[in-house]
């Protein structure tokens, strides 16, 4: 039997196909997976600036394991700006400082690695980074195809230098970029939300930030905490709000206020990306950056970014998220300068009128069952955070 010539065409098309490397649309996809749950780990921007090194980078890996920061879930360690000098004439790939970096990145990736750790890196889609370095605008292929020889597993992308740019274009870029790179790498998006990432980043990139740099006060973190929770329905498994870096631990809060930061990062989901300086941090900030009942919110496999329900006061507040297993966090937080009792009412939170149990993710404590609300005082800028498990509202 002879095959007519539509039919032949047809045939042939299917075996091109079939031998086709995969389809350009296919290959475009970001790999949601890699950050089903928001990032954590550590960044050197918010401590060290441009002070970095591999012998920086070395004692913060072992730290990591020796504080039980990355059995309490941290990953990745990522070099912020002031590791790149150059780009080579020659070949065109960027060059890390040989004085900073003398055993070069492969041989720091390798050692961030050992350790049981991911390795990150931190670039600009601009021509220059915000500290002058070279970017990576026009270079975007030839870094990632660096970056995935070197083993990084995430990369921070600013966008300093960026004039007459279109942010969506080059991230869009960048991530095809990433994606032909040859490994799996976390994109981290960081146009300080100056172009409402938050209606076009979920895709492009695995967390993108919804504002300038957070400062170590207590103003910063109010600022920021505001600006972030109005965007929370962009938020969900593989792609996350990003309000910065950590600043618990670095000197400008005070403990009651750090554990607010912290807490209020955990109920927005945020990626928990430590800015202090762990080797030498005292136990008061290790015990906040390495409490697990709050991280488990934080990492609640649902990924739902929570929000302020209820402000029975002004500056006192009642944050909640839903976690998987029915139940909800509750973060009574208190802005005013002076101790106060703040209640959360059931009602609020989606739950019935009916014996919910209570649990104080701070003070490790079961504090029983109630009916229809539960009230704490809270200590001036501070924060009362439970978990309540009871019937959902019909
Ligand atoms: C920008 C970013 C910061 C940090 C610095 C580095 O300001 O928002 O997080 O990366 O650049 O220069």
């Amino acid at each position: 039997m002879t095959l007519g010539p539509h039919r032949a065409a047809a045939a042939a098309l299917a075996l091109a196909l079939a031998a086709a490397p995969q389809a350009p649309a296919q290959s475009r996809q970001l790999d949601r997976s890699l950050a089903l749950t928001p990032p954590m780990g550590f960044n050197t921007w918010n401590k060290f600036g441009c002070n970095v090194s591999d012998a920086l980078i070395r004692g913060i890996a072992d730290a990591m394991v020796a504080s039980g920061m990355r059995d309490a879930g941290y990953q990745y360690v990522v070099i912020d700006d002031c590791w790149q000098v150059s780009r080579d004439s020659a070949t065109g790939r960027i060059v890390p400082d040989a004085q900073r970096f003398p055993n070069g990145m492969r041989a720091l990736a390798d050692y961030v690695h050992s350790r049981g750790l991911r390795f990150g890196i931190y670039t600009d889609a601009g021509r220059r980074t915000c500290e002058g370095r070279p970017g990576s605008y026009r270079s975007y292929e030839t870094d990632t195809r660096s970056y995935a020889e070197w083993g990084v597993d995430y990369v921070k992308v600013d966008w300093c230098y960026s004039d007459s740019l279109v942010s969506r274009t080059q991230y869009t870029e960048f991530r095809d970029a990433l994606l032909v790179a040859g490994r799996p790498i976390v994109f981290s998006i960081c146009e300080w939300g100056s172009t409402r990432p938050w209606e076009w980043a979920s895709g492009v990139g695995h967390l993108w930030r919804t504002t300038g740099d957070i400062g170590d006060r207590w103003y910063s973190f109010l600022r920021i905490l505001d600006a972030s929770s109005t965007h929370a329905r962009a938020a969900g498994p593989g792609g996350w709000n990003d309000p910065d870096m950590l600043e618990v631990g670095n000197g400008g809060m005070t403990a009651e206020e750090y554990r607010s930061h912290f807490s209020l990062w955990a109920i927005m989901a945020a990626p928990l990306i430590a800015g202090n300086d762990i080797r030498t941090m005292p136990d008061s900030i290790r015990e906040i950056l390495v409490n697990r009942e709050v991280i488990a919110v934080d990492q609640d496999s649902l990924g739902v970014q929570g929000w302020l329900v209820a402000q029975p006061r002004p500056d006192l507040q009642v944050w909640v998220k839903p976690l998987r297993d029915g139940s909800r966090a509750v973060a009574l937080f208190n802005r005013t300068e002076a101790p106060a009792e703040i209640a959360v009412e059931w009602s609020a939170i989606g739950l019935a009128p009916s014996q919910a149990s209570v649990r104080d993710l701070w003070a490790h404590a079961d504090r029983g069952r109630f009916r229809d609300r539960y009230a704490a005082t809270v200590p001036s800028h501070g924060v009362v955070m439970v978990r309540i498990a009871g019937q959902p509202a019909r």
